[in-house]
């Protein structure tokens, strides 16, 4: 019986990757999930994957995702740490509200008979750094929620994929540089040669979680990291001279110019304990897949960007 597969985010980077994979399989029934699927995003989606069913689901509101997960053999679930709802909350003093958001969609998947669940989570930086860096909240509130399905594994198998550091950052943190209006500039507080496993999003997570639904007994239990490799930063900027042609320099920024102590933790973390706590065994695993994982070179030429406006 073909398996119906419901998709957190499916507007989004994480789910609309997960969409993009699994429609091209032709193997699954899918159901899309977003706050409005009536918008703009979706109607382009619908155009775009034929035969997807779009339903309307708030993570926030757990009977809508009952309704949403009803009938459904597997669920992506991605939470939202950098919405404003979820940060302003976490502002407040609420640093369990992405928590709150992965627990909803585990209780939603269980109390509408959710045979399997693949969630999207990330490693706890509090345990990867002995106690050093605490205050990672985005880590530790997915690294909670799959803490939280892991103690439900008699109601529902859960998996785990983990999203390497995305390639569409540098194209977020990217200006022209204030010395020279010709070069484009990439700033994080990372060195240079800092080690981060790189993904692209869009194209790559999808094709992981695909392996994930047709290797369960394999998955079961593990973490599976989508990332096609190691990169350093700076080969980032090589490659988009490179592909475009224009002058570009990767800069390492203060970290005082980061606005946030919860990325200033992430970035030290990163750093000094690894992304994936330095973890390479993946690598390994992920030629498996059969899928190209993108390169920064293949990343500029598929995006045909001319870099930042300022
Ligand atoms: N940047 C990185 O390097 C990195 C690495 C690993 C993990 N992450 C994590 O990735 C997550 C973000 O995922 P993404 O990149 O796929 O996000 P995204 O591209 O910003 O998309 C957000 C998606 O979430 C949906 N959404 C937001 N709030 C919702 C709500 N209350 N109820 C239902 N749907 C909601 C949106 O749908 P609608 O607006 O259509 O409703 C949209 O589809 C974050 O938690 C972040 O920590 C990021």
């Amino acid at each position: 019986m073909t398996k119906l597969v419901a998709i957190v985010g499916a507007t989004g980077l994480q789910g609309g990757s997960v969409l993009k994979a699994l429609h091209a399989t032709g193997k699954y029934k899918l159901r899309a999930l977003t706050r409005n699927p009536d918008g703009e995003q979706a109607e382009m989606l619908k155009a775009k994957y034929p035969g997807v069913e779009w339903v309307g689901a708030d993570l926030d509101d757990p009977s809508s995702l009952r309704s949403a997960f009803q009938g459904a053999d597997v669920v992506f679930g991605v939470t939202q740490f950098f919405q404003k709802d979820i940060s302003d909350k976490v502002e407040s003093g609420n640093e369990d509200a992405e928590y709150e958001q992965g627990k909803n969609m585990v209780d939603a998947a269980i109390a509408a008979g959710v045979g399997s669940m693949v969630m999207s989570s990330l490693d706890s930086m509090k345990q990867l750094s002995h106690g050093k860096y605490p205050g990672v909240l985005h880590f530790e509130g997915k690294h909670k929620v799959e803490e939280y399905l892991t103690s439900m594994l008699d109601k529902i198998k859960g998996y785990f994929v983990y999203a390497g550091f995305y390639m569409e950052n540098f194209v977020e943190y990217s200006r022209v540089s204030p010395e020279d209006m010709r070069i484009v500039e990439f700033t994080f507080p990372l060195k240079p040669t800092s080690k981060l496993p790189l993904v692209d999003t869009a194209n790559d997570l999808g094709p992981v979680v695909a392996y994930i639904l047709e290797h369960p007994e394999e998955c079961l239990g593990s973490v599976v990291e989508a990332s096609g490799g190691y990169y350093e930063p700076q080969d980032m900027a090589t490659a988009f001279t490179e592909v475009t042609g224009i002058p570009s320099r990767y800069v390492q920024i203060p970290y005082e110019y980061i606005g946030s102590d919860e990325l200033v933790q992430m970035f030290k973390g990163q750093e000094e304990f690894g992304y994936f706590g330095g973890r390479t065994e993946f690598l390994e695993r992920n030629k498996e897949i059969k899928h190209d994982f993108t390169t920064p070179t293949s990343f500029w030429k598929n995006r045909g960007w001319a870099g930042p406006t300022k």
